[in-house]
């Protein structure tokens, strides 16, 4: 679909990739509610690109299902929704200290998985009722996963859990939708270069990156927020996750 006039939904978009998409979503016209539990983040960016700021915490049902109400009383039912928002704290499954306590895996899997999901359910539900765009297209769902869904690290059991859970969503999702007219998506990023990354220190930094076979770097913020704004323009993407990672296979650590 044509970005231009719609409203979308940016969660964890005071950050990172979710701000490079919110930024990038604005560009092309979009009305855009920045979601995020930090608020401050959120109205920096929405302040920058003309959006709303909307405190939210996806894994949350009451808080996700009030900054859906928010936002749609600003700019309308959104068609695009781009879950951003996540964790990715590292522990072992039994460390020095003993076993993982059950709560911290719960905690990842509560924000990155049941989070995208919250988001889905209530957008999805909006989306539906929106009158048909060319080719019955009503929506548009992208979440973000990770190559560690694939070749999660030690010490990622589970982020990469929660990640390996976005991607099974996506086709059972995209089945669902397929009647209404809502395409579902993700993105499988590598090493982008976001607080997260650039808060190490350099050392790591340049190992890190020289593990990327080509090109040899971090990936870009605004280069995810490219791939987003394609499948969000291409209406045969539907279904599928894309790895978005200069051909990186992560090593068992
Ligand atoms: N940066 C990378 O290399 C990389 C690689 C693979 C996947 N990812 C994924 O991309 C997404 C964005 O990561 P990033 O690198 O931009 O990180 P980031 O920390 O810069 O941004 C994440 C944002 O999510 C928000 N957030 C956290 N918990 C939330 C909650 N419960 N409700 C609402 N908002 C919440 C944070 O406040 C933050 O603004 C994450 O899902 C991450 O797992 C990132």
């Amino acid at each position: 679909m044509q970005v231009k006039g719609h409203a979308a939904i940016v969660t964890g978009g005071g950050s990172g990739l979710g701000a490079a998409t919110a930024r990038a979503l604005a560009t092309a016209g979009a009305k855009v509610a920045v979601l995020d539990v930090n608020i401050d983040g959120a109205t920096k960016i929405a302040k920058e690109i003309g959006g709303l700021a909307v405190k939210c915490d996806v894994a949350d049902a009451a808080s996700g299902e009030a900054a859906v109400t928010e936002a749609r009383a600003k700019h309308g039912p959104s068609r695009i929704l781009i879950n951003c928002a996540g964790i990715g704290p590292a522990a072992r499954i039994v460390g020095k200290e003993g076993p993982m306590p059950l709560a911290d895996f719960a905690r990842v899997i509560n924000i990155n998985l049941i989070g995208s999901f919250n988001m889905m359910r209530l957008c999805a539900a909006d989306m539906g009722k929106l009158e048909a765009l060319t080719d019955g297209e009503r929506g548009v769902i992208v979440s973000t996963a990770s190559v560690a869904a694939y070749e999660g690290q030690i010490g990622q059991a589970a982020y990469a859990a929660s990640k390996g859970g976005i991607v099974s969503l996506v086709m059972p999702a995209a089945r669902e939708f397929a009647r209404a007219g809502i395409r579902v998506l993700a993105v499988a990023p590598g090493l982008f270069a976001t607080p997260l990354l650039l808060g190490m220190p350099q050392q790591v930094q340049d190992s890190l990156a020289a593990s990327v076979p080509f090109p040899a770097r971090f990936g870009k913020p605004e280069e995810y927020a490219s791939l987003v704004l394609h499948i969000i323009d291409n209406v045969m993407l539907n279904g599928e996750v894309i790895r978005l990672d200069g051909a990186i296979r992560m090593q068992p650590k």
